[in-house]
This record gives structure tokens, sequence and C-alpha cells, in this order.
């Protein structure tokens, strides 16, 4: 094998390690292995790295599944990558001269003659192929096929396998239409969201986005829209308090700033230190009203202000099983059950303090896990008096139906909505 080929071997391997072994974010996982391998990447283009790597992070329950139909067990990541180079990687490599050798003598090697599309036929269990062909945990698959029956669940897995890219114009530092030109003139193509002026879907581009002057600058930022529907969920208007009690890196937090033309007042709590740092980088950056914000690092699980706020926002920690579109490592975290258990307690916990501390609370998370939405939600307003649910918003879906509060709460998705999913809810809490 040529060093090039060993090369992107080793990457991908690496990379699928850090991002399931570590839970570390695509991009994440992906900064580190070029660190690690900085010298052997001397020269090279990082493009097709960072877009095999993606595929092959993508396919990762594809790869398993052919992993144990060849070998009868799961090893480690080098050897998925070999697959995925065999099986799948053609339409990525094959302009490299050795790629077709290489990829026959593996093939030759492998214990056993397979045929992709015949073993996936052979699957007969309808849920389990689903779970295959799209590459999702079997459990995660079951999960939504029971909330929106099999073809929706279909559809939405498809979706969730694309990219979507949306990006936010920052008024607080440019003004819109010079944008809207500036982004024309580096040939970016969008189209302006009929819901919310400010947010632009991309769709297609010549230079990656995180090479834009426009982005480096901060006049323009990428956000969902999903995301930007939770504070408009907020309602922000000038002079109102918030409460942002897991606001960092403070994307919402800017877009509340901007909103309200940098006239409103904000308390930021988050519990991790670093993150914070970069939120004050970042909200600096963004032409936010540094003189109006109150940062604060502490656990919102305790009450931290003395006297109510007029409306609190809790993005609370989750899955982010709805951002797999952007972040494909998602994928592998959600190999981790017990991991994922784990987040409804904290989100209970942090949604009980949160819901004293302002007569209304938006509760959000970028999850499609009910646990982690319409879940959190009935339980608060079966366990806590003088709660009441009002619609957060008039666009998105409501929530999964076999919840009774499924007509009060919001729901986003890929392939629906055109972005990450999301689970949206408005509470008012008299005490
Ligand atoms: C989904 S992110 C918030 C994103 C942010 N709202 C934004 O739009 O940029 C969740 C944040 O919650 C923070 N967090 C987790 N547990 C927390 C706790 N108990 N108290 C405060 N912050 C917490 C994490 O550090 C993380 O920054």
């Amino acid at each position: 094998m040529s060093k090039y080929l060993k090369h992107l071997v080793a990457f991908a391997s690496r990379l699928l390690y850090y991002a399931h072994k570590h839970k570390l974010s695509f991009d994440k996982a992906f900064q580190y292995v070029v660190r690690d391998m900085k010298d052997k990447l001397k020269g090279y283009s990082l493009r097709r790295f960072y877009e095999v790597s993606w595929r092959i992070t993508l396919d990762y329950y594809k790869l398993r599944f052919l992993e144990r139909k060849i070998y009868g067990a799961n090893k480690g990541y080098r050897r998925l990558v070999m697959l995925w180079l065999s099986f799948f990687g053609e339409k990525y490599l094959e302009d490299l001269k050795e790629y077709n050798r290489v990829r026959r003598k593996y093939v030759k090697s492998l214990p056993k003659h397979i045929v992709f599309d015949e073993i996936i036929a052979s699957v007969e269990d309808r849920i389990e192929k689903l779970a295959i062909e799209k590459s999702y945990p079997l459990w995660f698959t079951k999960l939504i096929v029971e909330r929106i029956g099999y073809i929706e669940a279909s559809k939405l897995l498809d979706a969730m396998n694309k990219e979507y890219y949306w990006i936010r114009i920052n008024t607080l530092k440019i003004d819109y239409d010079k944008a809207l030109k500036l982004l024309e003139a580096e040939d970016v193509v969008f189209e302006v969201d009929e819901d919310l002026w400010y947010m632009l879907k991309v769709i297609d581009y010549k230079k990656p986005l995180y090479q834009l002057e426009l982005l480096k600058q901060g006049y323009i930022i990428t956000q969902d829209k999903a995301s930007a529907m939770v504070v408009e969920a907020l309602k922000p208007k000038p002079n109102e308090k918030f409460l942002d009690a897991c606001a960092a890196p403070g994307i919402k937090a800017s877009l509340i700033m901007q909103l309200t033309d940098n006239k409103a007042d904000l308390i930021l709590i988050d519990i991790s230190r670093n993150r914070l740092n970069s939120m004050v980088k970042l909200l600096r950056h963004y032409g936010v009203d540094m003189n109006r914000v109150e940062i604060l690092l502490a656990d919102s699980i305790h009450r931290i202000t003395r006297s109510r706020v007029d409306k609190a926002l809790l993005d609370a920690p989750c899955s982010s099983s709805g951002t797999i579109p952007r972040d494909p490592a998602v994928k592998l975290h959600l190999d981790d059950i017990s991991w994922i258990k784990r987040f409804p307690k904290i989100q209970y916990g942090l949604l009980n303090t949160v819901v004293e501390e302002a007569e209304e609370t938006i509760y959000a998370t970028c999850s499609l896990i009910p646990w982690e939405g319409e879940e959190i939600i009935e339980k608060i307003v079966k366990n806590k008096p003088n709660i009441i649910l009002e619609e957060p918003l008039r666009k998105g879906h409501p929530g999964y139906s076999t919840y009774s509060i499924a007509a009060k709460v919001r729901r986003f998705f890929p392939h629906i909505h055109r972005t990450e999913g999301f689970f949206i809810s408005k509470i008012i809490h008299q005490p």
C-alpha cells in the first residue's frame, strides 16, 4: 500500500477511535488526529481525509454489520476502515492509481466472500434492515419507528445522513443587504428563509464556509434554523432580563441580543470554565454589548438568581441525536446507551430548578429521543404545582403523538423542516 493510502487508513481509524471512545465531535476528533499525525500529513491537502473520514463515520453501523458477517465478531477500527475502502470507497478513491489493486488484494484476503446487497437482502426483520441500511444503532432505529412509523422513520434517518447548512446574518455587526451581496460575491448560493428573515439556507458554495472572511469576522454565524427557533420561542424584547442556564458557547444568547438590538439583560450560566471562556470571546466577537451581560460559572441545578428574571432558557445538555446532519460522530456516541440514559435525570433536575427562576421558561434539546423531550415535560407537569404549558411556536410539528402533552410542544425534523432535530417547549410557572 502506498504511503498516502496507509496514512488515510490510519487517519480514519484514529478518528473513529476518538469519536467513539472519547465521545468527541467529528470536527474535534479531526483536529486531534491532525495534531497526532502532523509529521505524516505534511504536504497533503486534508480535504479527502475529511470527506472519507466523514463517510466512514456515517457508515459505522453498516460496517460493523459487514464485519460481523465476514469475521463473525467485531474488532478494531482499522478493519472497519479497510472494509469501507473495499466495499464503499470507489466513488471517493478511484482516482488513486493503486486503489483498485489494494482493494482487490484485501477482498481476496477476507475469510468469506460477500456481496453487500445480498447479505442485506437476507436480513428478515425490516427494522433491523433499516438500521443497517441507514447505519444507526438498532435501539435508536426501533425507538424512532415506534414514534413516527416505518416510512417516516426511513425518511428521517435518510435525511440525517445528509448535511444541512444554515447561516445567520449577524445584524449586530453588518448591514443585512450588504451581507447578502458579499455572500453572492463569494459564490455562496442560498435561500432566504420564509419564517426567519435573518436565516439563510445554504444550497451551494465554492469555498468551504469556514474559509469565508464574513464568517471569520463574525458577520455571519453558522447556526441551524431550529436552534434559532428556540430563541424565537422566547420572543425577546428590549429591556427584558433573561437567564440562560446552560449558555455556552453563547450562540442563542447572541441571538437574543441581536433580536433586541443589544438591549436585553442576560445572566449566562455554564458549568464548564473552558466553554465559558470561549463564550466570552465569541460574544465579544459577535458584537454583543457585554455591559448588559453577567456571566457565572455554576451548576444550574442550584438556584442562582435572587430575584426572578423575565424569561429563562434551558437549552439542556443532551444526546445531541438531532445534530447528526452536522456531526456524524454523534452516531457513534449513540452506541453507548448507558451514557445516553444519564441525560434525562440531569435535564429534569435542571428544569425543576430553572422553572422557579422565571415566569416563563423555554426548555429545549437538540434531540430526537422522547426521554429528553416529551417525557421530561410530562413529568414536570405531573410533579410540580402551578405549571401550565403553552405552545412555544406556531411553526414546527407537535411532539410525538403517544404523549399527552404532544399538542403543546414542538419538534423540528431534518426530513420535514430541513433543520436539525429539535424539541422545544414553553412552561409557565407561577409560584
Ligand atoms: C446544548 S449546550 C448549550 C448551547 C448554548 N445554549 C448555545 O446556544 O450556544 C449545553 C451546555 O450546558 C452546559 N451544562 C451542562 N450541565 C450543566 C449544569 N449542570 N449547569 C450549567 N451548565 C451545564 C454544558 O457545559 C454546555 O455548554
